[in-house]
């Protein structure tokens, strides 16, 4: 190795979510809520509206503007300070694209092909299937490197790009002899790392879910929460006095969990509180919870919607800033890997 395996990097988080349909619980107990945490605990935060990332699945052009434009509005509702993090979309960084394609030429197709979310995705017809989602893991990786991120804050499903991410940076630092992609740590913590479906205990809260009852989505009203939680699906049993009675409930443990990451407490305090209470009382809790925490970004969330232009403005400091970072480390990439800086000065 010529550049010291010594290299100690600065701690930097960064995360990011596609713009694609309406945030829904899951994504705002297992991310968002998560990176407003980080970003209030002074570490430098970068979080990104990933539109390239979008577009490996089929977006009409203008849903694309007007989600990545409500995500935005999420973030900052939900609490993250434009001023405080740094918040952009992908797209404006070129440096994001131009890494991905580096890291297109370190990752191997056997990689990719193992990952979870392609073979979901992709399902049976991988043929007709872009080119791009094959390839989004790759980009995924530039995303945090390109920051020389440390912590990268995300669901459970997350977990293998992550891994991935890792095994690209050591693949490029031991291809190139340096040490200059850090090894990035997935931060998947709290009680709401994996939020299930409302309707059915097995499945992932999912912005993409058919139906609209299985998740609480970020813009629900109040009386629209509350029924959704009413109709959950659970079992007939009341809550357990230990957390080990929630081990074969997977709708219980859920509601339970949800209940644990609203309320900003641990899961044992939850089953305390309501040990031995049936499901009438709970429901109704865990809806009167939800509304306080929820409705309040839903109405700031609509306040910022109404100016459009303003947001694109946030996201354009973000961007600025987002590139005075990137633009030494991709230039450093290209000089590592031979690319000559003819137009450089
Ligand atoms: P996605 O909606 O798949 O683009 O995910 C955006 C972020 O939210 C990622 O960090 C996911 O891991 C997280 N996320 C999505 N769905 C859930 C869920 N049901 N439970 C916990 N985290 C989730
Ligand atoms: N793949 C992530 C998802 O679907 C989104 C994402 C893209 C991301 N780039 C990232 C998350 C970088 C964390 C870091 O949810």
């Amino acid at each position: 190795m010529t550049e010291a395996a010594r290299t100690t990097f600065t701690p930097r988080v960064f995360s990011g979510i596609q713009p694609t349909n309406h945030l829904q619980l899951g994504n705002y107990l297992g991310a968002v809520k998560r990176f407003v945490e980080m970003q209030n605990s002074g570490i430098e935060t970068i979080y990104c509206i990933v539109d390239l990332h979008a577009m490996t699945t089929w977006q009409d052009p203008a849903d694309l503007r007007t989600a990545t434009r409500e995500l935005a509005a999420s973030y900052i509702a939900a609490g993250l300070d434009p001023k405080r993090s740094i918040l952009f979309n992908q797209s404006q960084v070129p440096g994001h694209a131009e890494l991905g394609w580096i890291f297109n030429c370190v990752a191997r197709m056997g990689w990719m092909n193992r990952m979870t979310q392609w073979k979901d995705k992709a399902g049976k017809d991988a043929e007709k299937a872009s080119l791009g989602l094959l390839a989004y893991p790759s980009l995924m990786a530039a995303d945090i490197l390109l920051y020389h991120a440390t912590r990268v804050p995300v669901g459970e499903d997350q977990k293998q790009h992550v891994e991935l991410t890792r095994d690209i940076a050591a693949k490029f630092n031991h291809d190139y002899g340096v040490d200059f992609f850090p090894m990035t740590e997935p931060v998947i913590d709290g009680a709401a790392t994996r939020v299930m479906s409302l309707r059915d205990g097995s499945r992932k809260m999912s912005k993409s879910d058919p139906s609209d009852a299985s998740r609480i989505n970020l813009t629900d009203d109040a009386d629209t929460i509350a029924q959704k939680f009413r109709k959950a699906r659970t079992d007939a049993e009341p809550l357990p006095e230990s957390v080990g009675g929630l081990k074969d409930r997977p709708e219980a443990r859920n509601l339970v969990n949800i209940y644990a990451a609203l309320a900003d407490v641990t899961v044992e305090a939850v089953v305390a509180q309501f040990a031995g209470k049936g499901f009438g009382t709970f429901k109704p809790a865990l809806a009167d919870l939800a509304v306080a925490r929820i409705a309040p970004i839903a109405s700031e969330m609509q306040r910022l919607m109404a100016d459009p232009a303003e947001i694109d403005r946030l996201l354009g400091d973000g961007a600025e800033r987002a590139n005075a970072i990137a633009a030494p480390i991709l230039a450093r990439t290209k000089e590592i890997v031979g690319l000559v800086a003819s137009r450089r000065r």
